[in-house]
């Protein structure tokens, strides 16, 4: 009987259906999405068009819950008429019904919106921060990380992710470089597709899956200084080598969206900036997706001084291909008109418009606009066990272990006393890092917490010192480094009385980020002179950085004997720490970027071109070096230990010369020489010895995380190809140039062995 019922329930909502795609033709899904488009936009007014550009933030705090006025009139307003086709940071899947509702049933044509969220590490349950991720070198499980985010998302009513963030960058002190994948394209490319892949999934229209987003479209990376929102003024060859690959890469996994950015390029604003979105993504890349403009930017190309008024900086955008305008309130207040007086096409409204609605139909939102709405799976998926076992495994893969002299780790799990010392030990907020929008704080797995459950030792906590007093948010600095030493007594006295000590020190979570570049990158406040009072009385020391972009820590590196980076884990922090601690898990992340000695040496990266001068061949001061400081970084691209040591040989490449499409195949032998089975990241670097444009000195083209037991040797095998061997010039052409090749395998960038090939 109740079959029968459902049968003819669902006889009923199929007639219903099918009389309303009857009087509505684009909801009918039998035709394809471009019919169903056509269908669309035939019936659009030039304003319904306009509105489907138009992205307003729904008055979330980005931070905090709805305030209590509620949504400011105007944007409600332009809602009802249909004049949004997007919202963000509206979030939950009852909040997000209620505004799909309004524009489903209360806009003449019910065009459903796209709801954006900042989906950086994570909704609620948090992975490491990406740049943490990225010191994994495993795509497979960033892939399953950011799915964990998708689901997440997804059950909380959001259906499209501002992320991933591509941006390379060479410059520590631009605070948003954790939100990256470090300073590397290759490494760059190849995350960028695990993440697309993973917000994506392999069908948009799941409702588990959401539209991803590669941002700041173009080179928000190479900001002058390291300074925030500042200038980029870089040439073609870099921009094509190094900013554009991942974003290519994302294209070419079947990113639906870009975000363009803040910064000018060469003089002009990414986001009115046609070279960029005309001529690349949506001339020679044919991505039909489409691409929003990072906050506010259409405004702030008048502050920039390139257009003279709201309605050139809409002109301008909209030809240069910037598709929807986030929370610049101008494409809604300016564009008809400008349609209208011929100022702009309205054929350039159109694509941007259709670009707009393929992406809402692939997600499945004119079949189901609540499909991201169902609170009882918001309920069991976000925070779940399988989430929160997924991060877990993400955090222990993304830990560097940058010094082990000594062997002070792992950490005997009985018979010792451990002074766990600094306040990021017991910090259960900052673990989370920036960007953790709809996550709470207190929600992270503190070290003491995840140490804790190791009950054989005696632990003893002193926090020495606080990083910061006051309280920093998301959106604003009210915190500042603290320079209060009253818990240095009695931090020494338990380092004194201890075998080993654990020192967790670092920034505090906001102190990296959005906005917040900084000039001085050493350890914040007096936690440098807490690490050496303590070194005073306590030699053994196992150094836990937790931080979101490289620090400098020269001291440190040459006196304690132990550094773990740790970087900001999110919310299983201090449980994947203890397990690398303990030994529980064997290390295997290397650093996805350069350790800096001190600031001047930035920017430093290993994949910089050589100078004339080199090396000292003389003994006078005429060569490229600095008086005051070595030229090589602290830590290596590349570099990371394990508890166990590898031994690299018999480097092989098949033949000596190559013709130009011919296979380059290299093969190398690792062995597992140490006492514990772990996992290495072999790394194959090439140079291009002489070139039509010099090229870097090396460039990371292949690597591979192989697991080795104890004894165990495997051959590794890497492939060579045109892909790996050219590059572009200024124009954007890619050339693969006959000559001598260098190739370098090794466990970083630096300790390598090396060979040689020709290309005919
Ligand atoms: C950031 C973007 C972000 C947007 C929306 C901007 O300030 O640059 O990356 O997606 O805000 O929150």
């Amino acid at each position: 009987m109740k079959s029968r019922n459902t049968i003819i329930g669902l006889f009923s909502l199929f007639v219903v259906a099918n009389a309303y795609a009857q009087r509505k033709p684009h909801l009918d899904s039998k035709k394809t999405i471009e019919e169903r488009i056509t269908l669309l936009m035939n019936e659009m007014t030039v304003e319904e068009k306009v509105g489907q550009m138009n992205q307003y933030n729904w008055s979330w705090d980005v931070t905090g819950p709805a305030p209590k006025g509620g949504v400011s009139k105007l944007k409600l307003d332009h809602l009802r008429q249909g004049w949004v086709g997007s919202l963000l940071s509206v979030r939950g899947a009852k909040e997000v019904r209620a505004v799909q509702k309004i524009a489903v049933e209360e806009t003449r044509l019910g065009i459903p919106l796209i709801i954006g969220f900042d989906v950086i590490h994570g909704y609620k349950t948090l992975s490491p921060i990406p740049l943490a991720e990225a010191a994994s070198w495993d795509l497979e499980a960033i892939r399953k990380s950011t799915a964990i985010a998708a689901a997440e998302a997804s059950a909380a009513g959001i259906n499209w992710a501002f992320g991933p963030n591509v941006d390379i960058s060479r410059d520590p002190r631009w605070g948003r470089i954790m939100e990256a994948a470090g300073e590397d394209p290759y490494l760059g490319s190849k995350i960028a597709t695990a993440r697309v892949k993973g917000f994506q999934g392999d069908n948009l229209a799941e409702n588990n899956t959401i539209a991803a987003c590669a941002k700041h479209f173009a080179a928000y990376g190479f900001v002058e200084s390291g300074r925030e929102y500042n200038t980029v003024d870089i040439s073609n060859a870099t921009l094509y080598n190094v900013v554009l690959p991942p974003f290519k890469a994302a294209k070419d996994a079947g990113v639906r969206t870009m975000m363009n950015a803040f910064n000018l390029l060469n003089g002009i604003p990414a986001t009115s900036n046609s070279f960029l979105q005309r001529d690349i993504l949506k001339g020679k890349w044919d991505f039909d997706g489409f691409v929003v403009s990072d906050w506010a930017s259409i405004k702030e190309t008048v502050t920039h001084g390139f257009a003279k008024d709201g309605s050139e900086a809409v002109q301008k955008s909209v030809m240069a291909g910037s598709d929807m305008d986030m929370e610049s309130y101008l494409y809604v207040a300016e564009l008809v008109k400008l349609v209208n007086d011929k100022k702009v096409k309205i054929e350039l409204v159109d694509d941007a418009v259709r670009r707009i609605l393929r992406v809402k139909y692939e997600l499945g939102l004119f079949d189901d606009p609540y499909k991201y709405c169902d609170e009882a799976r918001e309920k069991t998926t976000i925070g779940s066990q399988f989430n929160n076992e997924g991060v877990l495994d993400m955090a222990k893969k993304s830990i560097v272990l940058l010094k082990n002299e000594n062997q002070l780790l792992p950490l005997k799990k009985s018979g010792q006393k451990i002074a766990l010392i600094g306040a990021l030990a017991n910090d259960k907020t900052s673990p989370l890092g920036s960007w953790r929008i709809a996550s709470n704080d207190n929600t992270a797995v503190s070290v003491l917490e995840g140490m804790q459950k190791y009950k054989g030792n005696q632990l003893t906590y002193d926090k020495g010192t606080d990083v910061t007093v006051g309280k920093t948010t998301f959106v604003q600095e009210l915190e500042f480094n603290t320079t209060d030493k009253s818990g240095f007594e009695a931090a020494k006295n338990a380092a004194q009385n201890a075998d080993v000590v654990v020192m967790v020190l670092g920034e505090h979570g906001f102190q990296s980020g959005e906005g917040r570049s900084r000039t001085n990158i050493d350890l914040p406040g007096n936690q440098q002179e807490l690490l050496e009072e303590i070194f005073k009385v306590n030699k053994n020391i196992v150094l836990v950085l937790n931080n979101g972009r490289p620090l400098t820590i020269p001291w440190a590196s040459e006196n304690i004997p132990t550094i773990v980076e740790a970087w900001q884990l999110g919310t299983q922090s201090g449980n994947a720490i203890a397990e690398v601690l303990y030994g529980d898990y064997n290390p295997s992340g290397k650093l996805p970027i350069s350790f800096p000695r001190n600031v001047g040496q930035i920017p430093i990266y290993y994949n910089h071109f050589g100078t004339g001068r080199p090396v000292n061949s003389d003994t006078n001061v005429f060569w490229s070096h600095y008086s005051d400081v070595e030229n090589t970084p602290l830590y290596v691209f590349g570099h990371g230990l394990s508890y166990t040591s590898f031994g690299y040989s018999n480097l092989k490449i098949n033949k000596a010369v190559f013709e130009k499409d011919e296979p380059v195949k290299v093969s190398v032998t690792v062995t597992n020489t140490g006492k514990y089975e772990g996992k290495e990241v072999v790394q194959l670097y090439i140079r291009d010895l002489n070139g039509s444009l010099v090229r870097p000195v090396k460039e990371l083209k292949g690597f591979e995380l192989v697991n080795l037991k104890i004894g165990e040797t495997k051959i590794i095998n890497f492939t060579l190809t045109n892909a790996e061997l050219g590059f572009f010039d200024n124009n954007g052409n890619y050339l693969v140039e006959s000559g001598m090749f260098k190739v370098f395998v090794g466990t970083n960038s630096n300790d390598v062995l090396e060979s040689e090939f020709e290309l005919k």
